[in-house]
């Protein structure tokens, strides 16, 4: 009988982690492994996870748990821990959760297949940084049998050396490494032959890319070259770091045709007060700036940002200076966080903690302003024609299909139109998250 190869990855997270899924599903794809939907069957599960917020964390330890008793059924399935948890805690995890067979962290993924075979022998544990001279990103390969991505995630960078006080992230991913130019214009132009129509670049702080040039417009002038590559209908990049926009920014939103009108750009916080404690390089006053720039140059730019409320010592002062901005800056979507304390940041130390109360109260404040603020959003919408890939059928079931505007709403409409395809959508209603509308002939 042949080995049973069949591999389930469960995916926390941000887009650096939907991103090494696709590759570790690659790497184990060459070694004979092929993807199930179904965890109860699988020879190897792998559990990617995220450290970001402590939440995060125990999301992990109940998927170790519930993934964990297939092996009462299954006793050779080998249990695996990725991501920044398993970077955080290498060995601890092996202590703490006796289902677990391997740990190991994102720069490890191309030794997978011989990490798994290790595991089988004894429980693994492979964690800590490539050192950065000597790194070599992954390139993406397109997998047998597998339908074409129509959208694409392309990493341009690794790691991240700021160290704004609450994150953990510099700890858990390690310092920056920017990817060689002319291998992200391969894998891009790999891509789009392969029927792509749509490329995110993505890295902790995409800005700050630096390419072998060293100039501080590199990541201007990446986006240009990427830009270049024929065939290539819409590009987009995140996560940006507000200290690092560079002028020629707003300009690239005017200039380059396949620029989506679409920017995330995380504030954290209204307060320049609160932004200097979470040494993040701004003020309120730079950042507003910025968006006045860009969207001067592009007035239809969808703006989107991150939110932490209740940073430690943040009095009612600070935080109304965020909703503040919310109302000034009208962000078409924002993500918002309570603060929550990570092992070895700065913030972790600090006096002046709130209690779980206030931060949930401010939390729900801010929520109400932006959900206001996004439907208002939503709606200036309705009435005007977008240009939608289609991605595939609406949650929303029946006939409708789904897919994303150049600002990167969703939108629901009805029709019969294959993945991939470009269409023009008469927008007729905007709902709370997503838009809703016609298909048009062209
Ligand atoms: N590199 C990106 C963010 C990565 S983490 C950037 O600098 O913008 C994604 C988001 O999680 C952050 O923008 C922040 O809003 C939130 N976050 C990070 N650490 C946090 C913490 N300790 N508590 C609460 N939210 C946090
Ligand atoms: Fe964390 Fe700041 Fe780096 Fe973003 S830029 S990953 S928030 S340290
Ligand atoms: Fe989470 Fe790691 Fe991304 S901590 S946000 S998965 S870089």
């Amino acid at each position: 009988m042949e080995a049973n190869k069949s591999l389930y990855i469960r995916t926390f997270g941000c887009q650096m982690n939907v991103h090494d899924a696709r590759r570790m599903e690659e790497v184990l794809g060459k070694a004979g492994y092929e993807m199930t939907p179904d965890p109860a069957n699988a020879a190897v599960i792998i559990i990617n996870t995220c450290s970001v917020r402590e939440k995060s964390y125990d999301k992990v330890i109940s998927a170790v748990g519930r993934l964990g008793q297939f092996k009462q059924t299954n006793p050779d399935l080998i249990l695996a821990v990725a991501g920044c948890v398993a970077q955080q805690e290498g060995q601890r995890l092996l202590d703490t959760a006796p289902s677990v067979d391997l740990v190991f962290s994102p720069d490890h993924i191309a030794l997978l297949p011989t990490l798994i075979d290790e595991a089988k022998e004894q429980r693994t544990v492979q964690t800590g940084f490539v050192d950065p001279a000597s790194y070599r990103f992954l390139t993406a390969a397109s997998i047998a049998d597998q339908p074409t991505t129509h959208t694409a995630l392309v990493t341009i960078q690794k790691g991240c050396d700021n160290s704004c006080s609450y994150c953990i992230v510099p700890s858990v991913r390690g310092p920056a490494v920017s990817r060689p130019r002319d291998e992200i214009l391969a894998e891009i132009q790999t891509l789009v032959a392969s029927g792509t129509s749509e490329v995110t670049l993505i890295g902790q702080n995409v800005n700050s890319y630096h390419g072998s040039a060293g100039t501080d417009d590199d990541f201007i002038e990446l986006l240009e070259a990427v830009d270049g590559i024929e065939g290539l209908r819409r590009l987009r990049f995140t996560t940006s770091h507000p200290k690092d926009v560079h002028p020629k920014l707003a300009w690239c939103y005017a200039s380059l045709q396949s620029l989506c009108p679409w920017l995330h750009l995380p504030v954290q916080s209204g307060s320049s007060r609160v932004l200097a404690l979470m040494n993040r390089g701004y003020t309120r006053e730079h950042y507003v700036e910025h968006v006045r720039r860009i969207r001067d140059r592009c007035p239809n730019l969808s703006l989107g940002t991150d939110l932490i409320v209740g940073y430690p010592g943040e009095t009612d002062e600070d935080f109304l200076e965020t909703i503040s901005l919310l109302e000034e800056l009208q962000y078409d979507y924002a993500y918002s966080f309570k603060f929550s304390a990570r092992p070895g940041t700065h913030a972790e130390q600090l006096p002046g903690e709130l209690t779980e109360k206030v931060k949930a109260s401010r939390l729900a404040h801010l929520q109400r302003v932006q959900d206001a603020i996004t439907i208002n959003q939503l709606k200036r919408w309705e009435g005007q024609h977008v240009e939608v890939l289609v991605e595939g059928p609406s949650r929303r079931g029946g006939d409708q299909l789904c897919g994303r505007s150049p600002g990167n709403q969703v939108v629901n409409f009805e029709g019969q139109v294959a993945p991939g395809q470009m269409v023009r959508v008469r927008i007729i209603e905007a709902r709370k998250h997503s838009l809703h509308g016609m298909i048009e002939p062209t």
